[in-house]
């Protein structure tokens, strides 16, 4: 993995500790990394840090936590960050590869002092004495909490010799996540490349794409594309769906045989040096739309251009998915997918959420570390009523997708001809200082192009 320079961690935990002192005067934070899980007998699934975690160490390794020791000093705070990890082993080390280890830590990763994670349990009675605040992800589960109870303990024993543990406890993940919804100029730089790989990826599968090709063979080129060209794995599990299973919004690709005359949606993205991209592209299995498949495939692009048009900083989260529904009801309505007899307007139609049944997933999502990023989606305001906080404002350094779609299943109140069309246009948009730049659109997205791509194969 291509890490970032060390600077670049030091600053994130610079950044959290400035938080935390700020909140609480100091503290103690706690953040472990992503646990190994079993497949199956001796088989683990590939190993995938923690985000979190990953975005204040930039280290990769299993079994590792970071505290961070935040303390006071005078009118400016002093960090001290502490890094327990797994401690070399020759014998284990010939099985499951080279370990970093303690001792070579603290220069390699440009952190104070490091530790065998045995010495986690005691270190943390030592750390966690005499201070106010414990910064740790609330409820993350039954054996973090096992953790916490006993490193609590550790200090609670020391009572009477006038040592008192930590009163408030705070979650440090929304601290971590508001920084990580800001992408900086090396994260941006990354998911560029990232998004380049899978467009190259999707372009792949379009020349592949032949009538009686089935749907793991357009999986298998994609992840060709995806780990010959150096990234570590797939951001999620890939979707190709043929026919009909492109109405289903979380398929997976399986063994259905893709059929001339149908349409193909892959939703595809990989995931480079900790970062993810996120595509979907939709098109016809022989080279050619069909004439309904054409007029839903404009209309799902038509609102995608709406929702791009505002993305831009100052507008809030909802607008861009406002204005994809509009072009999006618009179209239904034009195709008599909806009846305007029956609606009577399209403000009604989207009202009334009768939309729905055709389009019934939302335009955008952060994109980021995770596919579904972190951050919070509305603005930080003092009602306690959900419903009243306003949707996020857009700023530059945010990164969205943006995918509007159409899906029509069979029903008896539905021109046949549109039955079993499932098409979705996804897209990644970094926000900068005047708008949006798409960093996905390496694949060819007009249907034209899209025709004349499959074509050239
Ligand atoms: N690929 C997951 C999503 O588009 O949200
Ligand atoms: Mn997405
Ligand atoms: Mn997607």
């Amino acid at each position: 993995m291509q890490l970032m320079n060390n600077k670049i961690y030091q600053e994130r935990r610079n950044t959290l500790a400035k938080k935390i002192y700020a909140k609480s005067g100091g503290g103690i934070a706690v953040i472990s990394t992503a646990p190994e899980l079993a497949r199956n007998r001796d088989s683990e699934f590939p190993y995938r840090h923690d985000s979190d975690f990953f975005y204040l160490t930039g280290f990769e390794e299993p079994g590792a936590t970071l505290v961070m020791e935040i303390k006071s000093g005078g009118k400016n705070y002093e960090l001290q960050s502490h890094l327990f990890c797994r401690p070399k082993d020759p014998e284990r080390e010939i099985w499951d590869g080279i370990r970093l280890g303690p001792e070579a830590a603290p220069t390699a990763l440009g952190i104070e002092y490091a530790y065998s994670n045995h010495e986690l349990d005691r270190k943390l009675g030592e750390l966690l004495a005499d201070q106010d605040a414990i910064y740790i992800r609330l409820a993350e589960s039954a054996e973090a909490d096992r953790r916490l109870r006993h490193w609590m303990k550790q200090v609670r024993v020391q009572a009477r010799s006038g040592i008192n543990p930590p009163s408030e406890l705070h979650d440090v993940e929304t601290l971590i996540h508001e920084m990580r919804l800001f992408k900086d100029t090396n994260e941006i730089d990354t998911m560029r490349r990232a998004a380049a790989i899978s467009a190259r990826a999707h372009i792949r599968a379009m020349h592949m794409c032949k009538p009686g090709i089935r749907e793991y063979q357009l999986e298998a080129e994609l992840l060709h594309e995806f780990r010959n060209s150096g990234a570590q794995s797939v951001a999620y599990n890939s979707i190709v769906a043929g026919g009909a299973n492109s109405c289903i919004l979380h398929y997976r690709a399986g063994s259905t045989e893709l059929r001339s005359g149908e349409l193909c949606l892959i939703d595809a993205g990989c995931e480079l040096d900790g970062y993810a991209s996120d595509i979907t592209r939709t098109f016809p299995v022989n080279g050619k739309f069909t004439g309904p498949q054409r007029a839903l495939y404009d209309i799902t692009l038509a609102a995608q251009e709406a929702a791009i048009a505002m993305t831009k900083p100052g507008n809030t989260f909802i607008q861009p998915h406002d204005a994809a529904l509009k072009v999006l009801t618009q179209g239904l309505l034009d195709e008599k997918l909806l009846k305007l007899s029956e609606l009577g307007s399209l403000e009604n139609a989207i009202e009334t959420g009768a939309y729905r049944r055709f389009y019934m997933h939302r335009t955008s999502h952060w994109l980021g570390m995770d596919v579904h990023d972190v951050g919070s989606y509305r603005e930080d305001s003092e009602s306690l009523l959900k419903e009243e906080k306003p949707w996020r404002i857009l700023k530059s350094g945010m990164v969205i997708t943006v995918e509007p779609g159409l899906y029509v299943r069979p029903a008896a109140d539905v021109d046949e001809a549109f039955w079993n069309i499932g098409i979705r246009i996804e897209d990644d948009a970094v926000i900068n200082e005047s708008g949006c730049e798409l960093i996905s659109r390496g694949v060819p997205v007009k249907a034209d192009e899209i025709e004349a791509t499959m074509k050239n194969a």
